[in-house]
Formats: structure tokens, C-alpha cells, sequence
């Protein structure tokens, strides 16, 4: 793998960074794009990404690009690679071939390049930390070197958590919070350090729909407002429609990337599932459908939905 720049997750800065994002971030709230948007560039390069696990391909020539103040959504059913791929984006899966390249030059330690928010895990209700506490581990996670003066980090944290619409738990133990509160401190722990990219993997799993579609909209809002490329994992694509710029749709190791017009298409998926796949769009949801258990004389028809269809 050929990394033009070594990502280190949630890399903290080392002095004060500019104190007002651009306008704050209203949880929840309809997404409007910022005004001006910046011009967008391009902050991710993967090129023919193949990944082998004890001779198995489990990704194979993957090739897509992201870009800044953008949302693309990382889509596939389970098992297809979405999380092997994240992890070769980080740098913490070899690969058989390819190259990821991170915009932005060598890397510096005041500009961390990528902030990531793990699949979700259970933190128990007793865990001795506040929300705040987890916010300012995304400044102090890897730190090296002098401190920021601690008010400056509570400012930071404070602004962060604002930001992300959680400035109301912020003294709550972080086991205690519902999985949407968990998941704005989360996005806030990952954006402190102001990175390029978010990774997000699977953010919207086991958060009821309510909630779901905040956290869409917070992460929508977040691309805008701080012009970072966000890329979320999803098996289900309907709560990202709304806001997703861009698809790198994932299956059987193969990925077809652009928008979600270009990509969402039956003759498009078809070839990329090597099997028939009709594309019917519902009430403004998409269901991907495979027509799957046709025997040669053509006796059994078993329709299938993807996850996707949930
Ligand atoms: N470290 C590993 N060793 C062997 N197989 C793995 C490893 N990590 C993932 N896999 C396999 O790779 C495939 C893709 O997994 P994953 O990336 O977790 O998919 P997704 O996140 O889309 O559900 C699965 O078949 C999984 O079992
Ligand atoms: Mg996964």
C-alpha cells in the first residue's frame, strides 16, 4: 500500500486551533447547506484496493474517491468489506495491492488527517467518565508534546459539544446516555482535533429511527459546516438517502462508486452482484431486490430482499 500520508486517527493538535467553527451546528435540524461552501477538494484517494484474508479476496481492485464537505455513503450487505475497508483507509489492515492516498501533504501533527467512530460498542452505565471526558480524549488520545492550558481545552470541548447538540450531557456519564447522545459525543470525540475525513462504521445500527435520522443530519451538517468528507458504513441505505452526496456501493469484493443516481441503478448493481437485481423505488425509499433461486427450467422464483430493503 502506498500512503502518500500516514493517517493517525483522532491525531490531537498540539496548539490552539481558530476557536469559532463557522456557524454552529444545530442538532437535528433540517440540513442546509453552509453559505459560502467552500470549493471542495479532493481529501481521499483509493485506487485498486484488493484485500486478501488467508488467500480469500475479500476486496478485489476497489478504486473510488472522497471529497471534502461531502457525505458518501459506504454501502454493502454484511460481511461485504465495509469494515476491512475503513481499517485499510486507517492504515491498520495490510493490503494485497493498491494504494489509499490522503490529501493534504506530510503529515502534521496540528492538521490530524482522519477521525474515526468505530462500529458501536456497549459502554457500561458504571464507567467512571463523563461525555466531556470522552470529547477531550480526542485531544489528548495520542498527544506528544506540550498540552493545550487546560482552558483552552475545556473551550474547545464546550465549543464541541455544542456543536454536536450534546452540551446538555456533557456531565453525564457517557454509559448512561441513549445510543443517539452516544453517538453525537462520539462524532464530537472524532471532530475535535478538526480532521479532513470522518470515518463513521455502521453509526446508524441499533439506534431507533428517530434517532437515526438525527445523526444522519448532525453528520450532514458537520460535512458542511466544517467541510470534512464523511464517510458512512451503512447496510441500509434508505436513512442516508436524504443526505448522501455520494455512493461507493459494495459487494462480492467489487465497488461501483458516484452518485446515488448513477449508482442505484438495476443494471449497474446487477453486474456487481453478477446476478439480476431490480431497483424499485417506493415512497421515496429504495428497495435493491435480487432475483435469486432460478433453477434451468426456470421452476422456482424466489424474490430476496437485501438489507438495503429493511
Ligand atoms: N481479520 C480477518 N481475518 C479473516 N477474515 C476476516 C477478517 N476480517 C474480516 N474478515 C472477513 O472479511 C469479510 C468482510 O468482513 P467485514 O469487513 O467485517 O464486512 P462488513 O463490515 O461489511 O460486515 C467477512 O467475510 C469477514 O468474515
Ligand atoms: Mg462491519
Amino acid at each position: 500500500m502506498n500512503l502518500t500520508e500516514p493517517p493517525v486517527p483522532n491525531e490531537p493538535a498540539i496548539a490552539p486551533e481558530p476557536a469559532e467553527p463557522r456557524a454552529r451546528v444545530v442538532a437535528g435540524a433540517d440540513v442546509a447547506p453552509a453559505s459560502p461552501r467552500l470549493a471542495s477538494e479532493e481529501v481521499l484517494a483509493v485506487k485498486d484496493v484488493t484485500v486478501r484474508f488467508g488467500g480469500r479476496e475479500v476486496l478485489n481492485g476497489v478504486t473510488f474517491t472522497l471529497r471534502s464537505g461531502e457525505v458518501t455513503g459506504l454501502i454493502g450487505p454484511n460481511g461485504s468489506g465495509k469494515t476491512t475497508l475503513l481499517r485499510v483507509i486507517l492504515g491498520l489492515q495490510a493490503t494485497a495491492s493498491g494504494s489509499v492516498a490522503l490529501a493534504g501533504g506530510a503529515r502534521d501533527r496540528r492538521h490530524p488527517v482522519i477521525g474515526y467512530v468505530p462500529q458501536k460498542f456497549l459502554l457500561d452505565p458504571d464507567l467512571p467518565l463523563r461525555a466531556r471526558d470522552v470529547v477531550a480524549l480526542g485531544l489528548d488520545g495520542h498527544r506528544i508534546g506540550v498540552p493545550l492550558p487546560s482552558k483552552q481545552r475545556e473551550r474547545r470541548v464546550d465549543e464541541v459539544l455544542l456543536a454536536v447538540g450534546a452540551e446538555s450531557v456533557a456531565r453525564s456519564r457517557v454509559g448512561t446516555l441513549s445510543g443517539g447522545e452516544q453517538q453525537r459525543v462520539l462524532i464530537a470525540h472524532a471532530i475535535i482535533s478538526r480532521p479532513k475525513l470522518l470515518l463513521l462504521d455502521e453509526p446508524l445500527a441499533n439506534l431507533d429511527i428517530g434517532s437515526a435520522h438525527e445523526v444522519v443530519s448532525l453528520l450532514a451538517t458537520v460535512a458542511r459546516e466544517f467541510d470534512i468528507a464523511v464517510f458512512i458504513s451503512a447496510h441500509e441505505m434508505n436513512t442516508l438517502l436524504p443526505v448522501m452526496d455520494r455512493v461507493v456501493y459494495i459487494a462480492n469484493g467489487s465497488a461501483v462508486s458516484g452518485t446515488t443516481d448513477e449508482v442505484i441503478r438495476g443494471e449497474v448493481l446487477s453486474a456487481l452482484y453478477g446476478q439480476h437485481v431490480d431497483v424499485v423505488r417506493l415512497h421515496g425509499r429504495v428497495l435493491v431486490l435480487p432475483v435469486t433461486g432460478v433453477t434451468a427450467g426456470g421452476s422456482t422464483h424466489d424474490v430476496n430482499v437485501l438489507p438495503e430493503a429493511n
